[in-house]
């Protein structure tokens, strides 16, 4: 039976085990450059014990970003900060992992500490948003949004192919298409955000034609041996929007296009939600059961998961085969060591760097100065 430390191979990449750090987003970019900050936070947790350690979302175009703050791989002078970010987390034993994405009509926003307001097209950190239809998202989203024609979806794929290539030749092994949180890819899946009449729009498999040709162009320079991988809004919690039935079917038919793991989040394509189950621990745990019987693929899941108990239960019970920490990434560079710990795994110190662990094995000070609460698990 896999636990939380079971190593994960998916086609020619193994990741030590089944933690990884999920895509966040930093506002810490200028011209969609990664730096320091970035070597720094990935480093950290490949140094700390995760398994995969994925970047924020990266921008497949400018206007993709969420704002001039973000981070993109939309020319090739990015390339080269993103090889120092790959390099450093497989120098610390990790895979490193990248999120393609385009926020659509939820782009041009104000850093969320300066309120978030989403900037109109004529200000100097803003843009004109595109999406599936000319329809706002409402709520705190208030800009018009350019319906985008199919000229322009071919773009945007060609984009994303091109991002893929940038993505292989910057050292990343793994690409995950963000299809979730009310950014494009979602935004062309539910039928609250796209009310296209033409083969884009419409019934599901219209709906989902814009992943499909998305996966192709990708797969056109993504290399074949590593792993291609999706986050789907999998459902929007409102009877108008995207069901989890079409999810299931949506992924299915991913598999078939080429997607070797599905990461399961929500929709976000409205504030109007049905149910808000943010404070449940790990909510979407029942959607991945559901979604691994009836599709035979592995499944991530993110989301109220990092108490430790409750990710290794998530591995041990087969609800799920990789466990996605955001927040508690950012609260615990060494999450992975202190899940070990709580845990009582044999060897916790193992995950970090024998330039670490060396020393905390074999010259140990007294316990309870190690720099580590005392384990639950070892005091019973
Ligand atoms: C600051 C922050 C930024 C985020 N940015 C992204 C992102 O760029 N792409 C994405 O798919 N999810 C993003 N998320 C969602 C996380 O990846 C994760 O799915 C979510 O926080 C739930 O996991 P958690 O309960 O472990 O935090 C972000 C979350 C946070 C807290």
């Amino acid at each position: 039976m896999p636990d939380l430390f079971t190593p994960l191979t998916i086609k020619a990449v193994t990741l030590r085990n089944r933690i990884a750090m999920s895509p966040m987003t930093m506002y810490r970019s200028v011209d969609g450059l990664v730096g320091d900050y970035h070597v720094m936070l990935a480093g950290a947790r490949a140094a700390g014990g995760f398994g995969l350690v994925f970047l924020e979302q990266l921008a497949i175009t400018p206007d993709g970003r969420t704002s001039t703050s973000c981070a993109g791989i939309y020319d090739d002078s990015q390339i080269e900060g993103l090889r120092r970010v790959t390099s450093l987390i497989k120098e610390m034993g990790a895979v490193p992992a990248i999120q393609l994405g385009h926020t659509g009509r939820k782009g041009s926003l104000l850093k969320p500490w300066e309120g978030g307001a989403q900037l109109p097209a004529d200000h100097p950190d803003g843009w004109q948003v595109r999406g599936p239809s000319a329809l706002a998202y409402g709520g705190d989203f208030t800009q018009p949004v350019q319906a985008l024609s199919q000229e322009e979806i071919g773009e945007i794929h060609q984009a994303y192919a091109d991002a893929a290539r940038r993505a292989h030749e910057a050292g990343f092994e793994w690409l995950e298409m963000h299809f979730a949180h009310g950014y494009l890819g979602a935004s062309f899946f539910s039928p609250i955000a796209n009310k296209r009449n033409d083969e884009y729009g419409g019934g599901l498999e219209n709906r989902l034609r814009f992943h499909r040709e998305a996966l192709a162009a990708v797969r056109a320079t993504w290399p074949e041996h590593l792993p291609l991988t999706v986050r789907l809004g999998s459902d929007d919690l409102n009877a108008e929007g995207v069901q989890f039935e079409e999810a299931i079917y949506a992924i299915g038919r991913m598999k078939e296009w080429g997607i070797d793991l599905a990461d399961l989040s929500l929709g976000f394509n409205t504030d109007d939600m049905k149910e808000m189950p943010f404070a449940m621990l790990a909510f979407m745990a029942e959607r991945a059961v559901r979604m691994r019987r009836a599709v035979d693929l592995p499944i991530g899941i993110s989301w109220n998961l990092g108490l430790p108990s409750e990710a290794d239960r998530v591995i041990r019970e087969e609800i799920a085969d990789l466990v996605l920490l955001g927040r508690p990434a950012l609260s615990n560079p060494h999450w992975p060591v202190w899940a070990a710990r709580e845990l009582g795994h044999a060897d916790p110190f193992g995950l970090l760097p024998q330039d670490s662990s060396f020393w905390l094995r074999n010259f140990r000070s007294h316990d309870a100065c190690i720099g580590w609460p005392e384990a639950a698990a070892a005091s019973g």
